[in-house]
């Protein structure tokens, strides 16, 4: 099977190099790995983020393992050519629209959360975000209007097409834990969000044993705070899904840790880290390559059929945390490469 390895720009060549080592560790036969350039590496060698030859790598691959994107040189650039199109023209182009990211303590960590440690260790959720739609793929512009003022806009839409597979998506998910599925929105101020709503109740009828919820997207904002333990799956459109994680993120400990799987209708996935390329500490040795270790984890579960060499890497992952490696992000001052050892010792 062919494993794409995209690092991109940033911290993401430092965290992939520690994600191949791992998997080199593993000794896995029968995968063989394909690097291509993504991002602002990509537009500097190539003069696009997402060029043809790594596109052409992306759809031969069985799987997609991603480091991350974005480059302040580029930021001034035609929107079309900053290093964000690489991600979001994978996601389209390979129609991966199911973006599951986990989120769970560890309990190695706890003391690493921003919330209190008896809300934080009752953690233990997944969004199921939206990918291919929303405000990020409408048209977008900036225009003056009759009064010579600039505006700009982005158009928000889901159709009953997007919003059915996505739930269907969730649902699944939830049948697979502890059959909870909360559909956030804004239903009280967007059509979109009613639609959604409309939809995704629809869809529920499909699966009786789980159990349907909805609710507004400042609420889950607060909810994930004040009580995060309520919630087992949320299904969510793109916008939302993408702030959602983040704060997700942080009331785990630590944005440095959450994976991410973003799958097609077939399973196959691209898999990255939810962080993104940190410039400002970008060659430092300062990032925590956790994340996108257990990104690797992921693809091995889902796209690659290795679940026990999944389950090797995360119960090594555990164990590192546990003899106390911690990157600067958890409090500590070990460097990428010290956290990848300390995985690779567990292996
Ligand atoms: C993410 C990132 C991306 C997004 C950026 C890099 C375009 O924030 O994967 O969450 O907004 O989806
Ligand atoms: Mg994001």
């Amino acid at each position: 099977m062919l494993v794409a390895l995209f690092a991109g720009d940033g911290i993401g060549p430092e965290i992939m190099a520690e994600a191949r080592r791992v998997l080199d560790a593993l000794g896995l036969d029968g995968l063989t790995y394909e690097e291509g350039l993504v991002g602002g590496a990509a537009y500097k060698a190539k003069g696009h983020p997402l060029p043809p030859e790594t596109l052409d790598i992306a759809r031969r691959a069985d799987a997609i393992l991603f480091g991350a994107v974005g480059d302040y040189d580029c930021d001034a650039l035609e929107r079309h050519l900053r290093p964000e199109q690489a991600i979001l023209g994978l996601r389209k182009e390979l129609t991966l629209f199911s973006n599951l990211r986990p989120a769970k303590v560890f309990p190695q960590l706890a003391d690493a959360s921003a919330l209190k440690q008896e809300v934080a260790s009752a953690i233990d959720l997944l969004i199921v975000r939206e990918l291919n739609g929303d405000v990020y793929f409408g048209e977008k512009g900036i225009r003056t209007t009759a009064d010579g003022l600039r505006e700009g806009y982005d158009i928000m839409s889901y159709n009953e097409a997007e919003v059915r597979r996505i739930a269907h998506s969730a649902f699944r998910a939830a049948q697979v834990r502890r059959k909870k599925l909360c559909s956030v929105d804004k239903a009280n101020v967007l059509e979109t969000s009613q639609l959604w709503r409309d939809v995704v109740t629809e869809v529920a009828a499909d699966y009786p044993d789980v159990e349907l919820s909805h609710m507004y997207v400042d609420n889950a904002a607060m909810q994930l705070v004040r009580n995060p333990g309520q919630f087992d799956v949320i299904v969510t459109g793109n916008l939302f899904g993408d702030i959602l994680s983040d704060q997700a993120s942080m009331c785990v400990g630590s944005i440095g840790m959450l994976a991410s799987a973003s799958l097609d209708a077939n399973g196959k996935g691209l898999y990255e880290p939810i962080h993104g390329s940190a410039p400002d500490i970008a060659g430092q040795g300062k990032a925590n390559p956790l994340a996108t270790i257990l990104s690797a984890a992921m693809m091995l579960r889902y796209s690659l059929g290795r679940p026990e060499a999944a389950d090797r890497i995360e119960a090594a992952v555990a164990k590192a945390l546990e003899s106390g490696a911690r990157s600067p992000d958890l409090g500590g001052a070990m460097t990428t490469r010290e956290m990848g050892d300390a995985v690779l010792a567990v292996l």
